[in-house]
């Protein structure tokens, strides 16, 4: 007899993003003639730059080639990429990360799930609350935690709430935990953390033998330079963060898929005997045997990133989705709602008015604005009455969404 995972049994309905199209979709199928304008999925709208596409054409113009031709390629990744990876995102920044630490992957989902198997299911996980719904799902799936509860907390996860009172960065956890999972830029509330918030978290992870899974996909985002673009700037972290990159955002590669994890050699996880095994090698282990690389061009087409044009166009296709995310905070803001982030990520977060539910607003925004979000509710219950705009879309939608919400009753 088949057994199945019973954890699948304890999720919830459906992930938040499907949820949200499948509603949309009804919407559209009721009332065709409606232009509907999406914001609600993070998912690039500008096309990959000049300096990738040429790379990526010649990628696929050598894998046509008898001379040329490559079948598997390293599980771990080119060198090429991971050197260009440590020398521009890191060693340039004075962070001593080496192309050996990086293992490329086909994204950050996968990546921050994945992770998971490598670390016992006795594990206690913290996550914000309200968060990116693959971290809290990943750990249903591999078994560590109880059933859901009413409030729509899972038992055996640590929560911590991030609201305005703490600037949407939570405090430390007041019971154990041991592997703590941080998103800045964050996602969803576009907010940042500053180099003495991450430092309170490594102190707190070194001293407790914690690991901190970091999620630093929108670190492109950022343009205020005292802010911390990876967790390595901060003395200790290679010794407890993972930290997970990812090009989707940064470069346009949501649909061709490439990104990485960074693992340094000093971080540690324990046996139940307490001696302690570096954690790399089983990260190498993992992906060597269930992961084959990411494609050839892929990878040649993300090492363009780095050279002097992709760096050069990256920046402007980065600069237009941060002018969208200007334009809706002043405009937001100017239509009276209390707005969050934006600033330093694509992700602007808003209170919804007369503490409407989260849902209630998605329903209001799209039946009447045709606007589409993402109720703050579905990454959490501290999301509850907030509501989140993707700055990733068309100047000229952005422009009329807009201006569509600002006449809502
Ligand atoms: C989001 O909208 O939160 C992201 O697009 C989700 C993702 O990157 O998987």
């Amino acid at each position: 007899m088949a057994l199945i995972n019973e954890n699948y049994q304890k999720l919830q309905a459906g992930y938040l993003f499907p949820e949200i199209g499948r509603r949309v979709r009804e919407y559209t199928t009721a009332n065709p003639d409606k232009k509907v304008i999406r914001m609600g999925i993070g998912d690039v709208t500008r096309p990959l730059s000049p300096a990738i596409v040429k790379a990526f054409h010649e990628g696929v113009d050598e894998m046509a080639n008898a001379a040329t031709f490559r079948g598997y390629g390293p599980e771990q990744g080119y060198e090429f990429l991971r050197e260009a990876i440590a020398k521009n995102d890191y060693q340039q920044y004075g962070v001593a990360i080496k192309a050996d630490d990086i293992f490329i992957s086909d994204g950050s989902k996968c990546d921050t799930g994945n992770i998971q198997e490598i670390f016992g299911n006795d594990n206690v996980i913290a996550v914000g609350d309200p968060v990116y719904p693959v971290y809290v799902d990943t750990t249903v799936m591999s078994g560590k935690t109880g059933k859901l509860s009413e409030k729509g907390y899972y038992d055996g996860i640590v929560y911590m709430p991030c609201t305005e009172a703490n600037g949407f960065v939570p405090e430390l956890p007041s019971q154990k935990v041991d592997l703590i999972f941080l998103c800045y830029p964050n996602n969803p509330t576009g907010t940042v953390a500053t180099k003495d918030e991450l430092k309170k978290w490594v102190d707190y992870a070194l001293a407790n033998k914690c690991i901190i899974l970091y999620d630093a996909a929108y670190q492109a985002f950022i343009s205020d330079n005292d802010i911390p673009r990876s967790i390595y700037e901060i003395d200790g972290a290679d010794k407890c963060a993972i930290e997970f990159r990812s090009f989707s955002k940064t470069a346009g590669f949501t649909g061709t898929r490439c990104a990485f994890t960074v693992i340094p050699d000093g971080v540690v996880a324990y046996n139940k005997a307490g001696e302690a095994f570096p954690v790399k090698p089983l990260w190498n282990r993992r992906h060597s045997t269930k992961f084959n690389g990411v494609s050839y061009p892929v990878q040649k087409a993300a090492a363009a990133i780095y050279t002097a044009e992709g760096k050069k166009e990256t920046a402007e296709i980065i600069a237009y989705y941060m002018e969208n995310a200007r334009i809706m905070r002043n405009s937001l803001e100017a239509s009276g709602y209390k707005v969050f982030g934006g600033v330093n990520a694509p992700y602007v977060w808003v209170k919804t008015k007369n503490n409407m539910s989260s849902w209630d607003f998605f329903d209001k925004v799209l039946g009447e604005a045709n606007v589409v979000g993402t109720p703050g509710s579905g990454f959490g219950p501290s999301g509850e009455g907030y509501f989140r705009f993707s700055a990733f879309a068309d100047r000229e939608n952005v422009i009329e969404a807009m201006e569509r919400i600002k006449n809502l009753e």
